[in-house]
């Protein structure tokens, strides 16, 4: 495994990290779930990645069964809620959800009690909140931190502006600002990380814990011939995300890309993912599986990345073309 520090802060994660979206309490069981988790701190992950929304408190609560069952030495692994949507579903009344002082503060608490942790080391607002001032916010968060409760935090899917405004606030009133951003980055969505942020990772630093990096499983080539039985794509509810990737245009493309892991003598999944974390602005990829095979499949992304030449680079490119555009100076 390969440690990397996120952003500008001391704290070293694994480039390779394991989350629960969709899977725990929806599609998998504590046993598997406790199999999975096992699987990845043996081969060196050492962050766990969980929001308060996911399965509806319900994905907290059995990491928090597995990790007091595991016993692993507090200080060898990290973990981390993120609070915006908050766990009521429909049943949401004013302020549980968003990102003030009173529900940050709740959700935080709510974490630690399902994750059955005394802190969590990264804490997230999962989507800005536009009804909020973020001076609000930011004390917050520096807040919860003098207490202990969390040791870095950080925002999710918020924009470059949003987050330089959170460190203006934090700059100003000496208070501790974002320290990592977690945006969706695959070889279909680059802009955010390879564009729009150049700045941010240059001025004030940022670490970035990015997500889907099959882009929900696509990437992995397992669409290619069509929708597997029991895939995430053929989920009841979940038909918005087969819409959003399962296009003719997109499979034509991880066709071509499967192709080409093929003459590399490597998975489309580890390529895919190889990608991702050959980007050094990527502090970490969050991997997500279902069975113990795609975990495997997906660790080996670390020796595939050793396959990524520059002309292979430019073979990827070719392929995707979603390469951004970046400005000349
Ligand atoms: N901050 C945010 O807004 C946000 C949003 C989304 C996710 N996340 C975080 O990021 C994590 C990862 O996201 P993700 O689960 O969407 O990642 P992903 O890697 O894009 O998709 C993972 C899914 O693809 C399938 N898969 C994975 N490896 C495979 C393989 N080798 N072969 C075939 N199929 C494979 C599995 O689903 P099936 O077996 O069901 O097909 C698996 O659950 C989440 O758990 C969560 O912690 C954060």
């Amino acid at each position: 495994m390969e440690y990397r520090r996120l952003g500008k802060s001391g704290l070293q994660l694994s480039v390779l990290s394991f989350g629960s979206w969709v899977s725990f309490s929806k599609q998998i069981n504590d046993k598997v779930a406790d199999e999975l988790m096992g699987i990845a701190y043996d081969n060196g992950v050492n962050f766990f990645d969980n929001a308060e929304v996911y399965a509806l408190g319900e994905s907290e609560k059995m990491m928090g069964r597995i990790l007091k069952k595991k016993k692993w030495e507090r200080s060898s692994f990290t973990v981390s809620s993120k609070a915006f949507w908050g766990w009521r579903g429909k049943a949401n009344k004013p302020n549980q959800t968003g990102c003030s002082r009173k529900h940050l503060t709740e959700a935080c608490n709510e974490a630690l009690l399902r994750l059955q942790v005394d802190y969590l080391d990264l804490y997230f607002c999962h989507r800005p909140d536009k009804k909020t001032p973020i001076e609000e916010t930011v004390w917050t968060m520096n807040n919860l931190i003098q207490q202990g409760k969390i040791l870095y935090w950080g925002t999710s899917e918020w924009s470059g502006v949003e987050i330089m405004e959170a460190h203006r606030v934090a700059q100003q009133s000496r208070l501790i600002g974002p320290t990592m951003e977690q945006p969706q980055y695959n070889l279909f969505e680059r802009e955010k990380v390879e564009k729009e942020f150049l700045d941010v990772y240059r001025t004030v630093g940022l670490g970035t814990t990015i997500w889907s990096p099959l882009a929900a499983g696509l990437l992995s080539g397992k669409y290619n011939d069509g929708i597997p039985k029991g895939s995430r794509f053929a989920l009841e509810g979940f038909d918005w995300l087969k819409d959003k990737w399962v296009m003719d245009e997109k499979l034509k493309k991880v066709k071509k890309l499967s192709d080409l892991a093929a003459k590399l003598d490597v998975t489309t999944a580890a390529l895919s993912i190889a990608w991702c974390i050959k980007n050094p602005n990527v502090s970490t990829a969050i991997l997500g599986a279902t069975k113990k095979a795609q975990l495997l499949d997906n660790l080996k992304a670390l020796d595939a990345m050793a396959k990524l030449t520059s002309e292979i680079m430019e073979k990827i490119d070719t392929i995707m073309k979603t390469k951004p555009v970046l400005p000349e100076y």
